[in-house]
């Protein structure tokens, strides 16, 4: 103990750890009524870490050419010690952070986190949602399988139906007419350099934002008496009754991370084939189509919305519709009110349309 006392000693002569410790603690204090929902940011957080960690060992001995990128995932997974575990913490790892994006999300929605000042937070999460989306559309490819060849030429091919520009901007995805030796060149630039830089240019700026708001108070229990609006001016302070961020929060957000952790491996070491099925251990073959071929889960409601419309225009534009309303909600919900219970009409609405989200992921899976 006396020698990590003495430790602490020396790193606080040199860099003024207690200085930043003790500003922490005292200097930043969050809404005494936090809930847990609040840590799914740090988790999500921890998910993009591993995933570049997890990622930039793949790379060690993936590659992206189309006679090679199968045969080095089997080496990664048949020969090389942790291969395996590696491969499978990445590709569990990217689905497991939509659901935690998703849940991030529902949780914001239901709390009215997203109300004014912090539509521009909400905003930046939603494109967060969209490039987490597309740097698991641009790694699903990688592997070269026959399930990650079709899929992709499935998900490509909807975009042909955008009026004038469709064939052109799958020819630009794609690098030609087929998915091919040009589109693996390119979902791999996309998925380990253009993606994984974007999306840390946009956390940092969400960080931002929060940092300069605070988190909201829940309204659960308390009426916010600190963080309010005089006038046009909206005042943000600390809570004078708050929890210190550190330890009290931070110990909240290691609880949350470690039960992710502990339902990443479940999944890695139980159920694995969950996420890699087995049309995913045959190479891809653009002569033979697969009977079955599904997107990944968070495109199944998608792929099954364009299946019930006559056209597929219709169904993007009815998808386009959505996506932006979801994406404007903050400047259309102009209400102060945040407590779900009292603002019935959206709570209905949003289980309603989250329901039937779910409704369609399940017939798409089973259609
Ligand atoms: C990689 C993805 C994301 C990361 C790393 C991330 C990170 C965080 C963190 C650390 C917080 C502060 C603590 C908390 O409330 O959890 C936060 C808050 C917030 N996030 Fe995210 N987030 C992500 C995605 C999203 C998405 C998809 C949305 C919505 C579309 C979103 C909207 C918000 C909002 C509105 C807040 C403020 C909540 C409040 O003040 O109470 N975030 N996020």
């Amino acid at each position: 103990m006396d020698f990590l006392k003495q430790l602490y000693d020396w790193i606080d002569v040199r860099f003024g750890v207690r200085e930043v410790v003790d500003e922490k603690r005292s200097g930043h204090l969050l809404p005494p009524n936090i809930n847990a929902w609040y840590s799914l940011g740090s988790v999500l957080l921890v998910i993009f870490c591993l995933q570049i960690v997890t990622g930039l060992l793949l790379m060690l001995y993936y590659v992206p050419d189309i006679d090679k990128a199968f045969g080095s995932v089997a080496f990664i997974m048949d020969e090389i010690p942790l291969g395996r575990l590696i491969r499978l913490f990445h590709a569990v790892g990217s689905s497991m952070m939509l659901l935690v994006i998703l849940l991030h999300m529902f949780s914001i929605l239901f709390m009215g986190s997203y109300k004014a000042p912090r539509e521009l937070h909400w905003l930046s999460g939603f494109f967060l949602l969209l490039l987490a989306m597309g740097i698991s559309l641009t790694g699903y490819l990688l592997p070269w399988n026959q399930l990650s060849f079709w899929a992709t030429t499935v998900a490509t091919d909807c975009v042909s139906s955008i009026p004038f520009v469709g064939s052109d901007l799958v020819e630009l995805l794609r690098g030609g007419k087929q998915v091919g030796f040009h589109t693996l060149g390119r979902f791999y630039t996309l998925h380990v350099g253009v993606l994984p830089a974007t999306i840390a240019a946009l956390i940092g700026t969400h960080l931002f934002l929060i940092r300069r708001t605070g988190v909201s108070t829940p309204p659960f229990g308390l009426e916010d008496t600190t963080n309010q609006w005089q006038g046009d001016k909206f005042v943000c302070k600390d809570h004078p009754d708050g929890i210190p961020f550190f330890p009290n929060f931070v110990l909240q957000d290691l609880i949350s991370i470690s039960l992710y952790l502990a339902c990443l491996m479940m999944f890695v070491f139980f159920f694995p084939n969950m996420f890699i099925p087995s049309t995913s251990y045959m190479p891809a073959n653009p002569l033979v189509t697969p009977s079955h071929i599904k997107p990944e889960w968070y495109f199944l409601a998608n792929y099954q919305t364009l299946k019930l419309f006559p056209s597929e225009i219709v169904g993007l534009t009815v998808q386009a519709c959505a996506m932006t309303f979801l994406a404007l909600l903050p400047f259309i919900d102009r209400g102060t009110e945040k407590h779900p219970l009292k603002r019935p009409v959206f709570t209905m609405t949003a289980i309603g349309c989250i329901l039937l989200w779910i409704g369609l992921t399940i017939w798409g899976l089973y259609s």
